[in-house]
């Protein structure tokens, strides 16, 4: 792939860069210092769940190799670094006595990267739920979301005013969707009322939880939370497949976005899955709970898909045209005549397509609907199968042409008045991809998973010389 947007653009000092990672993905050190399994070591040792049986019991050993892997961001000159916790470090089942030592670790990582000259951004859940607390119902159980605020008040009093940028949940569509759902994702359930009591649990976890952050640090503490807002188009302008397009934004976007900015669910929800449930799971007083000041709304965006009045696509594991592993069920909960069709390429190693202007899309739709609320994009990037070459490089030129035309596509979002403060890449490094374990790369550093040496790729030194030169540079090639 070459690119398709110009170069050349500049961006104002303010606007922040960044790259991120998480927890599970990278971290490794899974039976260390009092750390207890999280759904997705037991999900990553269910036999057929994750691409070539891989766990992230080693990962990347980012545990052990903090001090280098800040001196690589420092390299880069990265302004900011977004990191998640892992509950399970900080309370093995997931309530009651803290692990000294896992609140220790993410300490320590805060006070480098603050030594280091680089703002930690820190995100409360990317996925890592403690095995304890699934064993009770995880997300399906109110008292998750209680208990995740406990851990948030946790966090809060012992990193204080280290954070830059608190985030509560990364992706809770994948948490609930794919986790209930379809079940491609820990904890692998396949159930539809799951899922739902899921989202409204996780929606009400963001707002206990940032609250939480708050009663300790004040008020005007930055929260956050990132979503991955699903940028779909319909086939064509039939009422049918418009509807098909109106399903996927609701389950997909609205009943995360519309609690948590606006306070209320979408009310075609109701309707959509009266045959699923009742929706009793929520209380009065909830939506008041959920809906907290935001600070910048935080978005990951990958790709688009494109759907028509249909069957949802179902199967055994493969890729499916929706961007996600396929299932025995869909992970759009009461979509059920919608049919998800092939995206046009060029694609990733993914199989996501590559259409940078659904970026600008979707930043200009949500600044439209949300003129008060500042958006940081938390997430973007593109997997590839890079190797290193007798030059000893990683010459990932694709990756850099992705992040070029992205990167000026959030440019083109702002000429148009999108208020958008910063941009993370993923990923730092080569990780754990969830479902497909080691096999596909999203690091702009490489990571030899044999010798977990780290070498930074020809997008990574691109990307050092934008952050330096605030210039999207053309790439080369
Ligand atoms: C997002 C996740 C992140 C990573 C990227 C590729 O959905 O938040 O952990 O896996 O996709």
């Amino acid at each position: 792939m070459t690119t398709t947007l110009p170069s050349g653009r500049q961006f104002a000092p303010e606007f922040l860069w960044g790259s991120a990672t998480a927890s599970y993905q990278i971290e490794g050190a899974a039976a260390e210092d009092g750390r207890l399994p999280s759904i997705w070591d037991t999900f990553s040792r269910t036999p057929g769940k994750v691409l070539n049986g891989d766990t992230g019991d080693v990962a990347v050993d980012h545990y052990h190799r903090v001090a280098q892997d800040i001196e690589i961001m420092k390299d880069l000159g990265l302004q900011a670094y977004r990191f998640s916790i892992a509950w399970p470090r900080i309370q093995p089942t997931g309530s009651g006595e803290v692990n000294q030592a896992g609140v220790d670790f993410y300490v320590d990582l805060a006070d480098r990267l603050i030594e280091a000259g680089i703002k930690p951004v820190a995100t409360l859940y990317h996925w890592d739920l403690p095995q304890t607390l699934e064993d009770e119902g995880g997300w399906t159980n109110r008292r998750t979301a209680e208990l995740f605020a406990d851990y948030a008040r946790i966090m809060a009093e012992a990193l204080g005013d280290r954070i830059h940028l608190w985030t509560t949940l990364n992706e809770p569509w994948c948490s609930a969707f794919l986790g209930y759902a379809s079940g491609v994702h820990a904890p692998g359930v396949t159930d539809d009322e799951a899922a739902l009591k899921a989202v409204h649990h996780l929606n009400l976890a963001h707002g206990l939880g940032a609250r939480a952050v708050k009663e300790v640090l004040g008020e005007d503490t930055p929260i956050s939370i990132t979503l991955n807002t699903h940028v779909t188009r319909a086939a064509s302008d039939a009422p049918q497949d418009v509807e098909a397009k109106r399903r996927i934004d609701t389950i997909a976007n609205e009943v995360f976005l519309r609690p948590v900015v606006e306070g209320v669910y979408p009310p075609e929800v109701f309707a959509d899955t009266a045959h699923i449930t009742d929706w009793s799971f929520v209380r009065d007083g909830d939506l008041e709970i959920i809906k907290v000041p935001l600070e910048v709304l935080g978005i990951n965006y990958y790709s688009t898909g494109r759907v028509q009045h249909g069957t949802p696509v179902t199967g055994d594991g493969e890729p499916g045209p929706d961007g996600h592993k396929t299932s025995s069920h869909t992970p759009f909960v009461g979509a059920t005549e919608v049919e998800f069709l092939p995206q046009p390429g060029p694609h990733t190693a993914m199989d996501w397509n590559i259409e940078p202007l659904g970026l600008t899309e979707l930043l200009l739709d949500l600044s439209k609907r949300y003129p008060e609320l500042p958006l940081a994009i938390t997430e973007n990037g593109a997997a590839f199968y890079d190797t290193v070459t007798d030059d000893g490089r990683v010459h990932d030129v694709e990756r850099t042409s992705y992040l070029h035309d992205h990167i000026e596509a959030v440019g083109q979002a702002m000429d148009q008045g999108a208020d958008v403060r910063g941009y993370f890449v993923w990923s730092l490094l080569d990780n754990f991809e969830w479902a497909y374990g080691y096999d596909r790369r999203f690091g702009i550093v490489h990571v030899d998973y044999d010798t977990l040496v780290r070498t930074p790729k020809d997008s990574s030194r691109w990307y050092a010389d934008l952050i330096r030169t605030r210039t999207i540079a053309p790439v080369e090639g």
